[in-house]
C-alpha cells in the first residue's frame, strides 16, 4: 500500500516522456500463488530529447530479482527501489529486461496481479501496471504487448491475455504455456492476463467488415448457464456499435472473464475484459430485472471502450472523462434503444440527480476534467462518468444529431491510435459544425452544477410571452469565480389543449428546434402570437444538468403532469410536486406540527396508476416518491433525516390510504402468466406490481407481500417482496421468516446472498446499526471481498439515510473504524464508502459535530493510504 505523500499532480505539469517503449514481451510464470513477471522492453529516446537524459520507470511496491540491458546483467548504472526504477543514462535504443516477483496471494488491494476464488487475474487502470513491473506506467505511452504464459496444467488450464492467441504447448513437468500477441498499440492500463480454472460460454459474431470474432465469456464451473444473457447482450453491442456510430471490433476473439473478487464494475482491456460478476451472471431465479439492466448496460459499456477508450486513448489521467463521459452516453443510447427511452431517460436524471448532484454541492466538487489530483482512483466519480455523459448529450443537442454523428466520425478518423485531449475531442465537433465551442467547453472546466432561475409572464392583450432567465453558477473548492456558461434550455409552451403552441416570433436568444440557447448571465425571451396563456414546459429531457427555480402554480404542474407530450416532462412535473411537497411536510415534522398531506397530489397519483396509456415502467417511477436523500439534498441545510423520513411516510401512508382499492385492482390485474422474459415490457410490469405492493404493505398489512414472496417464481418478485417486508415492515414477524427462508436457501449465493444483506442494511431507523455489525459475524460475509463490504456497509452508510444518520452519532464512530479497517487491505474500496459522508456539512448542528469528530478521527490514524487520506482531507477541507 502507498501511504500519502502529500504529492499533488497537475495538469498543467504535463510533459510527454523522453523515451518510448515500442513493444512489451512479457513473460509470466505462475505457481502456487507465488509469481515471477520477466518484461522486455524495447525502448528508444525520442528525438530530440538530449543524450544522457535519464530514464525514470514507475513502480509500487516491487521486488525486484535482476536487470539486463541488452541482454547483458547490470550491476551499475541504475538505482531501484520498490517504487522507481531509474537509468542514470541510458543509450538511445535498448532492450530493458526486468524480472520481478510477485505475491498475488497476498495483494488485498486488488490492483496488479491477485487471485480470486484461486484464479489469477489483474487490474492495471489506473495504475495497476507498476504492481507488475517497471514501466513508463502512463496512458500516453502506446506499446505493442506480446505476453506468454506458463503454469502447471492442474489449475490453470484457461491461459488468456490480451489480443490474439498464439501458440500453445507442453513445458516439462505437468507445466503447459499459452502466447498472445496484441497488434494494437495500447497504453499498459489496458493490460490483462487470466490464468485458472474457469468454464467457457462460447458464440460467434462477423462483424460488418466480415471479420470472424470469437466470442468467450468464462465464468465458474457450473454457472455458465447464467451467462446467456451476457453473451446476448455482447452480441446486440456489437452490432449497436456499427449501425450507430459505424465501428466495428478488430480482433479475432474477444473474451470476458467474471471474478468474484473487483474494486469496480468492469474493465475494458483490449479484446480481455475483466467483469465483476455481479454484472455477468444472471438468470431468472438468481437476478433481478434491474441486474438484468445492469449487465446490459455494463457489458455494452465495456465493449463500446474498444473504439472510445482503447483504439482512442486519454493522454493523461485528467482527460478520464474523454473516455468515461463519452462510453457512458453511448451506453445509455444503447439501453434507450433497447428499451424505452423516455423511461430510461427518466432513471439517469434520477441517477444524475442522487449521485452527482450531490458531489458537485459538497467539498468533493470538481470539474468534469480536473485541473489536479493526489490519487486519481478518487476520480472515478459520478462527475467524470455521468455529468461527463450529459455533456456529451449537450454537444449532440446544441449540433443536432447529424452534425454530431459527423464530427464523431471526424474524431475516430482523426485520433485513431492518438492518446487525446478534451480540447482535441471538442475541435471535432468545432470542425464539423463551423461553430465555436469555447463557451460551451466550460462544462468541462468549472465544477458546480449551474442554477437557472427564471420568471414568466403574458400579456394577452399584446399576445407576448416573455421569460425572464438569469443563470448563476455556485463557487466551488477552489473555484470561487465563474464563467457564465453555454446552458441548452429544450422548452415548450402548452395550450390548453395540451399541444405546443407555435409563437410567430421569438427575440432575446437564439432559438432553435425547441431548445433556447442561453449564453449570457440574463436572457429575456419574448414570445409573439401566444394568445392564450401558455404553461411552460421547461428543462425537456433534462437538456442540461442544471437546477432550476421557476415558480410555478400548482395547478399547472398538475397541467404537465397530466398533459405534457414529453414522457420525461411529465414525469419532472409530478416529481416537482412531490419533492415541494415533501420539503413542506419536513418542514412541519421538524417544527412538531400536524402534517396533513395536499389531497389532490394523492388523487393525481392514483390517476396515473391507473392510466393505461401510460407505460407500466413509467407508472412505476412516477409512483415512486423522491429518495430520503433526494429531499435532503433539496432542503440543502440542518438536514434532519427523521423529519425527512416521517415527511415521505405521511406522504406515502396518504397515498396508500387514498387510493387503496384502486392500487389493489390494480395489482392483481398485474400479475404475470407467460414466462419469464428479463425485456422492458416484462420487467416494467413487476416494477409496477412491486411498487403497488409497497403502498399496500405496513406494519400491520403484510400478508399480501407475504404472499407475493411465497409464491414468487423468480428473484425480481422473491427479493422486491422481501424490500416491502423490510423497509415497510421490519421487525415484524412476516418480515423475519422471510428473511430466514431467503438466507436458508441462497446462503451459498454469494451475489443473491448480498441482495439479503442489502435489504437488511436499508431497514430505516435505530435497528439497522445492530443488524449490521451483527451481519458483518454472518459465514457468508468477507471484508476483504468488495462486493460483501458494498452490500452491507456500503448500502448502510449511503441509502440508509435514518440508520447511518443516528442522532447518537454512533453510526459514524462505527462507521469510522470499519473504513479504516477495510483501507487497510484495499485502499481504493475504502475510499469510496468514505465518500457517504461528504454531505456532512448540511446536516443540523449535532449530527455535523459527530460527523466531523468521525472524520477527524480518519484523519488522524497513522499510516493512512493516499487515497483514504485525500478524501478525508478533502472533506474535511
Ligand atoms: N474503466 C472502467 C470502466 O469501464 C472502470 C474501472 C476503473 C475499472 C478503474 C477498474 C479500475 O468504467
Ligand atoms: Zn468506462
Amino acid at each position: 500500500m502507498r501511504t500519502d505523500t502529500g504529492q499533488v499532480f497537475k495538469l498543467s505539469d504535463y510533459q510527454p516522456t523522453d523515451y518510448l517503449i515500442a513493444s512489451t514481451h512479457m513473460t509470466f510464470r505462475l505457481e502456487e500463488g507465488k509469481a515471477t513477471c520477466k518484461a522486455v522492453l524495447s525502448v528508444e529516446r525520442r528525438d530530440g530529447v538530449a543524450e544522457g537524459a535519464p530514464l525514470v520507470l514507475d513502480g509500487d511496491g516491487l521486488d525486484l530479482a535482476s536487470l539486463k540491458l541488452d541482454g547483458k546483467l547490470l550491476n551499475e548504472g541504475y538505482e531501484a527501489t520498490p517504487d522507481r526504477l531509474t537509468l542514470a543514462n541510458p543509450p538511445a535504443r535498448f532492450d530493458l529486461e526486468i524480472v520481478t516477483r510477485l505475491d498475488p496471494d497476498a495483494n488485498k488491494a486488488l490492483s496488479g496481479l491477485y487471485r480470486s476464488s484461486g484464479n489469477y487475474c489483474t487490474q492495471c487502470e489506473a495504475e495497476g501496471f507498476r504492481r507488475i513491473t517497471y514501466f513508463l506506467d502512463r496512458p500516453d505511452v502506446l506499446s505493442v504487448y506480446s505476453v506468454r504464459i506458463e503454469a502447471p496444467k492442474d489449475g490453470h488450464p484457461v491461459m488468456l491475455s490480451n489480443g490474439n492467441p498464439g501458440e500453445t504447448g507442453d513445458l516439462r513437468e505437468g507445466w503447459h504455456f499459452a502466447e498472445w500477441h496484441d497488434p494494437h498499440p495500447k497504453p499498459s492500463y489496458l493490460f490483462a492476463l487470466v490464468a485458472g480454472d474457469l468454464a467457457r460460454v462460447s458464440d460467434r459474431f462477423t462483424t460488418m467488415e466480415g471479420r470472424p470474432v470469437d466470442l468467450g465469456i468464462y465464468v465458474e464451473h457450473g454457472k455458465e448457464d447464467r451467462a446467456a444473457y451476457a453473451m446476448d447482450a455482447l452480441k446486440r453491442s456489437m452490432r449497436w456499435d456499427e449501425e450507430v456510430f459505424g465501428r466495428a471490433y478488430d480482433l479475432d476473439v474477444f473474451n470476458i472473464v467474471a471474478v468474484s473478487d473487483f474494486n469496480m464494475g468492469a474493465m475494458e482491456n483490449k479484446g480481455l475484459n475483466v467483469f465483476n460478476d455481479k454484472y455477468v451472471l444472471a438468470d431468472e431465479a438468481t437476478a433481478t430485472d434491474a441486474d438484468f439492466a445492469n449487465i446490459e448496460a455494463i457489458i455494452a459499456h465495456e465493449y463500446f471502450h474498444n473504439w472510445t477508450g482503447n483504439r482512442i486513448t486519454c493522454r493523461d489521467w485528467f482527460q478520464l472523462c474523454l473516455k468515461e463521459g463519452l462510453t457512458v452516453f453511448r451506453d445509455h443510447e444503447f439501453s434507450a434503444d433497447m428499451r424505452s427511452r423516455g423511461v430510461k431517460r427518466i432513471a439517469e436524471v434520477r441517477l444524475l440527480k442522487s449521485h452527482q448532484f450531490p458531489e458537485d454541492a459538497g467539498p468533493l466538487a470538481h470539474p468534469v476534467r480536473p485541473r489536479a489530483y493526489r490519487e486519481i482512483n478518487n476520480f472515478y466519480t459520478a462527475t467524470v462518468y455521468e455529468k461527463g455523459s450529459e455533456v456529451v448529450r449537450m454537444i449532440r443537442t446544441v449540433l443536432g444529431a447529424e452534425t454530431f454523428r459527423a464530427g464523431m466520425d471526424l474524431y475516430f478518423e482523426r485520433h485513431d491510435g492518438d492518446a487525446a485531449t478534451i480540447e482535441d475531442f471538442l475541435a471535432c465537433f468545432e470542425d464539423a459544425s463551423g461553430r465555436n465551442l469555447s463557451q460551451f467547453a466550460l462544462w468541462y472546466h468549472q465544477a458546480g452544477t449551474p442554477h437557472l432561475s427564471i420568471k414568466a409572464s403574458h400579456d394577452a392583450r399584446t399576445g407576448q410571452f416573455v421569460l425572464d432567465v438569469e443563470q448563476s453558477v455556485p463557487a466551488t473548492p477552489g473555484e470561487s469565480r465563474k464563467k457564465l456558461m453555454h446552458i441548452p434550455l429544450a422548452f415548450g409552451l402548452v395550450g390548453p389543449d395540451g399541444e405546443d403552441m407555435a409563437p410567430t416570433g421569438i427575440e432575446g436568444a437564439e432559438v432553435r428546434d425547441g431548445v433556447i440557447h442561453l449564453t449570457k448571465r440574463k436572457h429575456t425571451i419574448r414570445f409573439s402570437g401566444i394568445h392564450e396563456r401558455p404553461v411552460p414546459s421547461l428543462l425537456r429531457g433534462f437538456s442540461a444538468p442544471v437546477t432550476l427555480a421557476f415558480e410555478q402554480s400548482e395547478a399547472d404542474r398538475m397541467f404537465l403532469a397530466r398533459h405534457d407530450n414529453d414522457a420525461f416532462s411529465r414525469w419532472q412535473a409530478l416529481d416537482r410536486l412531490f419533492s415541494d411537497e415533501l420539503i413542506r411536510l419536513t418542514r412541519l415534522a421538524r417544527g412538531g406540527k400536524a402534517m396533513a398531506v395536499d389531497r389532490q397530489l394523492v388523487a393525481l397519483a392514483g390517476e396515473i396508476a391507473a392510466d393505461g396509456a401510460l407505460e407500466p415502467a413509467y407508472r412505476s417511477l412516477a409512483l415512486t416518491l423522491p429518495g430520503e436523500a433526494d429531499i435532503a439534498r433539496e432542503i440543502g441545510e440542518d438536514v434532519d433525516p427523521d423529519a425527512i423520513f416521517a415527511a415521505r411516510n405521511v406522504l406515502s401512508t396518504a397515498i396508500a390510504d387514498g387510493n387503496g382499492d384502486g392500487f389493489r385492482q390494480l395489482y392483481d390485474g398485474l400479475e404475470e402468466t407467460g414466462r419469464f422474459r428479463p425485456d422492458a415490457a416484462q420487467a416494467g410490469r413487476r416494477a409496477l406490481r412491486l411498487t403497488l405492493l409497497g403502498y399496500l404493505t405496513g406494519e400491520a398489512e403484510t400478508a399480501l407481500a407475504k404472499a407475493h414472496f411465497d409464491t414468487a417464481g423468480n428473484m425480481t418478485d422473491l427479493a422486491g417482496a422481501l424490500a416491502v417486508l423490510t423497509q415497510k415492515a421490519g421487525g415484524s414477524a412476516a418480515a423475519e421468516a422471510a428473511l430466514e427462508a431467503f438466507e436458508a436457501r441462497f446462503r451459498d449465493d454469494p451475489l443473491v446472498l448480498d441482495k439479503w444483506f442489502s435489504m437488511q442494511a436499508m431497514m430505516p431507523g435505530d435497528a439497522a446499526l445492530a443488524r449490521v455489525k451483527g451481519l458483518m459475524d454472518h459465514p457468508g460475509f468477507q471484508i476483504a471481498n468488495p462486493n460483501r463490504v458494498r452490500s452491507l456497509i456500503g448500502i448502510w452508510a449511503s441509502a440508509n439515510q435514518t440508520g447511518f444518520h443516528r442522532p447518537d452519532g454512533e453510526g459514524y464512530a462505527f462507521f469510522a473504524e470499519t473504513v479504516l479497517a477495510i483501507g487497510k487491505m484495499n485502499p481504493q474500496v475504502a475510499a469510496r464508502l468514505a465518500t457517504a459522508l461528504r454531505s456532512w456539512r448540511s446536516l443540523e448542528p449535532k449530527r455535523r459535530e459527530k460527523a466531523r469528530k468521525a472524520l477527524v478521527s480518519m484523519a488522524n490514524a497513522p499510516d493512512l493510504s493516499t487515497d483514504l487520506k485525500d478524501i478525508v482531507d478533502r472533506t474535511l477541507a
